[in-house]
């Protein structure tokens, strides 16, 4: 088993990346130091990772910087000592993607440019170090009615979210195979759990569903994705970079497959449920809207990879994820009103000075 002193998360500020930090500290034997390199974008926010801050004092430590930013990127990985780096950061929302394409091509193919070259010039000819990438599924392109994403399935991306994380892929392998970077990679499906900010499919509708809005549900709703809980996302990066094969990619999914229409009456019922609300006024709330341009139609994991080199399995199933994910919206009303504010965007800017 792989270890490590010093740990550059990227991206350590958003969804998956918080949730990986947490995991680390609190569910893993690591004992070194994590440092959150993260340019705080809308997508960042500090406070998801206040509890670690106060937990765990010097082994956490924050960066406000940009990947694509070679001098920041250089400054942190040498003051840090940084023996692996886990590269979440990106700009990650495909709607987005589609109405301004260039801060993806910019920090999705540029930083992680920036990342790998700032990681060999640091170490050289090193072996007891690694780079792990951070992917998605989406690379893959889409699936008919059967059929799944395997490791060696073509890629085919068809967004420009999609197109920007396959380039970010393909130079992590080119990397690898050309300089000796010891890497490992992870392709992973959609992911939902706490922290997820509210513009992605389930926070969207949860919030939506709790504050009485509608639920606007793309085309006829049919579209297939696969969902995993967010901390099982966590695991499996975390079995990989300790235990995977350098060079090797892992794919990483729930097997666990809904049409977003479906998936709506999931939350519908368990919002229902939790918050003591009407089935029927809630449903009232469906409305189907214009579809996204190149809506991919499915996407469906192999895992079968990382389960039988790896050992991994998800640690619960959908329904007791989807579960835990209403209740942690409905208890924390607070950090979504906090995120989406205006006002936070300036605090944040005044109290995390640019490096
Ligand atoms: N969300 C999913 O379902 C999913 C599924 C598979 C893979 N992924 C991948 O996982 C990674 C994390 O996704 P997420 O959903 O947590 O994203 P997110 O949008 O919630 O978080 C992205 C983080 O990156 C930071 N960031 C953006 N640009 C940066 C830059 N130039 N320099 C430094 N930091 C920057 C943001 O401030 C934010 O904290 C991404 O690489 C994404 O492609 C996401």
């Amino acid at each position: 088993m792989r270890t490590f002193h010093n740990i550059l998360v990227t991206g350590g500020a958003g969804f998956i990346g918080s949730n990986f930090i947490r995991y680390v500290f609190t569910k893993t034997s690591f004992a070194g130091r994590m440092v959150n390199f993260d340019k705080l974008t809308y997508a960042g926010n500090p406070h998801s990772l206040a509890d670690i801050a106060s937990a765990y004092g010097e082994r956490y430590h924050f960066v406000r910087g940009d990947i694509a930013e070679s001098t920041q990127v250089a400054a942190a990985l040498r003051d840090h000592e940084v023996d692996a780096i886990i590269h979440f950061a990106a700009e990650s929302h495909v709607d987005r993607s589609i109405h301004g394409p260039g801060d993806f091509i910019r920090t999705n193919i540029l930083g992680t440019f920036t990342l790998l070259q700032a990681a060999r010039e640091l170490w050289g000819d090193r072996k007891d170090v690694l780079f792990h990438h951070v992917s998605t599924d989406e690379v893959y392109g889409s699936l008919g009615d059967t059929g799944k994403f395997l490791e060696t399935t073509a890629y085919d991306p068809r967004s420009p979210y999609s197109a920007s994380k396959a380039s970010s892929d393909h130079l992590v392998q080119a990397w690898h195979h050309t300089y000796g970077l010891p890497i490992t990679m992870s392709n992973c499906s959609n992911n939902y759990g706490p922290y997820h900010f509210p513009e992605k499919l389930i926070p969207l509708m949860i919030n939506n569903l709790l504050t009485g809005k509608t639920l606007p549900v793309y085309g006829d709703g049919k579209n297939v994705r696969d969902w995993l809980y967010v901390e099982d996302h966590a695991n499996a990066i975390w079995a990989i970079v300790t235990k995977g094969s350098i060079g090797e990619t892992y794919n990483v999914g729930g097997e666990n497959e809904w049409q977003n229409i479906q998936l709506l009456e999931v939350l519908i019922e368990t919002v229902a449920r939790l918050a003591g609300r009407n089935l029927a006024d809630l449903r009232n709330l469906i409305t189907y809207v214009k579809d996204r341009p190149g809506h991919d139609r499915r996407y469906a994991i192999n895992c079968h990879k990382l389960k039988t080199e790896l050992g991994w399995a998800p640690s619960v199933t959908f329904e007791q994820g989807i579960e835990k994910t209403v209740q942690w919206y409905l208890d924390n009303q607070a950090w979504v009103a906090q995120v989406t504010s205006g006002d936070y965007r300036k605090w944040v800017d005044a109290n995390y000075a640019r490096r």
